[in-house]
């Protein structure tokens, strides 16, 4: 089966914002206690920060991280997570029936990310508090010195502002889960009345208004033209979150599931562009996509703690799904999917980075590991910068019931100008046949290969453990050649590749 993609240098979609290859640290479950923080582990830094943790987010180079939630955003209380450890409350965390130790707060957290060369995105309570707290917050974070808030940071051992740009208004508050839900109407005051605030002290920051939970909430998607309506001349991105599942164990229907995901892209910039036009606006708002990801493996698992028939326990495991090859393909169709909408989607999080729905896991006094996940993700963050390339493509496709026609060939490139990279981001989705790849490159230049890796495996189900990381790792791809402007390669059924070329 042929598979026919053209590629023009001068045919391009947008720039890619390099923070559409963002991740998240919630506090939940292990993600920051015996994740990212360990002060008794053999590795840990003088902060207690995990150095094998470290060095598995630096190889990603995630650009952004998202903090502190999620769902626990939205009864927090900041102040707990700063001054003397000792004195810190503990708190019960209401959103995953779990205690909160808050021996990590915003402090650790910006070293953290300073080590690991990240910047943070930060979350506002708009669930149990409000305005109030979002400006104190802010105030505390951002402000040089002089007021109550910037004086306590000082105090506290930090002299120069966190000086973070990008906030997000609350979070999923279209949830009826989250604490403090709210009415799209509701809701969209409060944002509007708290970014006004949160403008007043600096009106450069970027904000995130919350959209919707995923396209399957009954408010969808009139929620988001209700929020824009009220807030749209304030924020400049507004947040959808997605998660997959293949409960039903049907290959074919899960891995045509990032189509939903393109269509619910595509619904959402069209209630953007009609905000916009109704409100004569000259301004645009962008999609962040700050919640996406695989999530189910562990949801059985998690029953019992998250219906509170274990208490109140400490850093429990929580949400550590086990990704096994299948969602290596899953993971290569959502992120192709982000590029080719880089127009719209400016900001993409991982939902998460370490231990809950994560590509790096954990042995609390242990190793640090790669998931499955992780070389997909990583691909993307590494190779995926520059210029999102419009391509031409003519794939065989099967059908799916609720979605229609799928191609076999899931595709995007990205043109690194700088560099003069062209590189090539391919699933083929088909369960048994093989596509032949016929690439036309078209003004770009001299180019060779100079990277082809391949993730494929004869068993969709195998993961990578603690015990055996390396059951499912990237190998040297065979028979790409590149002559006369044309790529050609055999892509294997059900496989990932990346091929590079300059
Ligand atoms: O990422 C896990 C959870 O999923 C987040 O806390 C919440 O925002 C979403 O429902």
């Amino acid at each position: 089966m042929k598979a026919t993609v053209i590629a023009h240098s001068k045919f391009t979609i947008s720039e890619i914002d390099p923070r559409l290859y963002g991740s998240f640290i919630e506090h939940l479950g292990r993600a920051v206690y015996t994740g990212i923080y360990e002060p008794d582990h053999p590795t840990a830094d003088c902060d207690g920060m995990r150095q094998d943790v470290i060095d598995l987010v630096k190889e990603l180079q995630v650009p952004i991280v998202r903090y502190p939630g999620g769902n626990f955003v939205s009864a927090y209380n900041w102040e707990d997570g700063i001054g003397p450890r000792e004195e810190r409350p503990v708190r019960l965390d209401l959103a995953w029936h779990t205690s909160e130790s808050n021996q990590v707060g915003i402090h650790e957290f910006a070293d953290w990310c300073e080590t690991v060369g990240t910047e943070m995105m930060l979350a506002v309570n708009l669930g149990s508090r409000g305005l109030d707290e979002a400006r104190n917050f802010l105030e505390y974070v951002n402000h040089e010195g002089g007021s109550t808030w910037s004086d306590k940071r000082r105090a506290n051992g930090r002299e120069a502002p966190f000086d973070v740009r990008l906030w997000c208004l609350g979070n999923e508050m279209d949830g009826p889960w989250q604490i403090g839900h709210k009415t799209a109407d509701e809701y969209g005051r409060l944002a509007h009345e708290t970014a006004k605030a949160m403008r007043a002290f600096d009106s450069r920051l970027e904000l995130v208004v919350c959209g919707s939970s995923n396209a399957h909430m009954p408010t969808y998607p009139q929620w988001e033209a209700t929020v824009l309506e009220h807030t749209y001349n304030e924020v400049d991105h507004i947040s959808l979150h997605m998660y997959f599942e293949n409960r039903a164990k049907d290959t074919a229907s899960y891995l045509a599931r990032s189509l939903e995901l393109d269509t619910y892209i595509g619904t959402v910039a069209g209630v953007i562009a009609y905000v916009k036009s109704k409100k004569r606006s000259k301004k645009d708002v962008y999609i962040s996509f700050d919640e996406w990801n695989v999530w189910y493996h562990s949801k059985e698992r998690d029953k019992a703690i998250l219906e509170g028939h274990n208490g109140w326990p400490e850093a429990p495991p929580l949400l550590e799904d086990d990704y096994n090859f299948e969602d290596v393909l899953q993971v290569g169709c959502i992120l192709n999917t982000f590029i080719n909408r880089a127009d719209v989607v400016k900001i993409a999080c991982l939902a998460q980075l370490v231990n809950v729905i994560a590509p790096i896991m954990t042995v609390p006094g242990g190793p640090a590991w790669r998931q499955t996940i992780f070389y997909p993700y990583y691909y993307a963050s590494v190779y995926g910068r520059g210029t999102a390339l419009k391509l031409m493509v003519d794939s065989p496709s099967y059908t799916v019931e609720d979605i229609g026609t799928v191609p076999y060939l899931d595709v995007s490139a990205v043109h690194d100008a700088t560099s003069g990279h062209v590189t090539f981001f391919l699933v083929n989705r088909h369960l048994s046949e093989a596509l032949d790849l016929d690439v036309g490159l078209l003004e770009f230049g001299a180019l060779s290969i100079v990277e082809d890796q391949v993730i494929a495996h004869s068993d969709l189900g195998i993961t990578n453990t603690a015990e055996t990381p390396d059951n499912v790792v990237p190998v040297k791809g065979e028979g790409a050649l590149f002559a006369d402007g044309r790529l050609t390669a055999p892509i294997a059924p059900l496989s990932y590749r990346m091929i590079r070329l300059k």
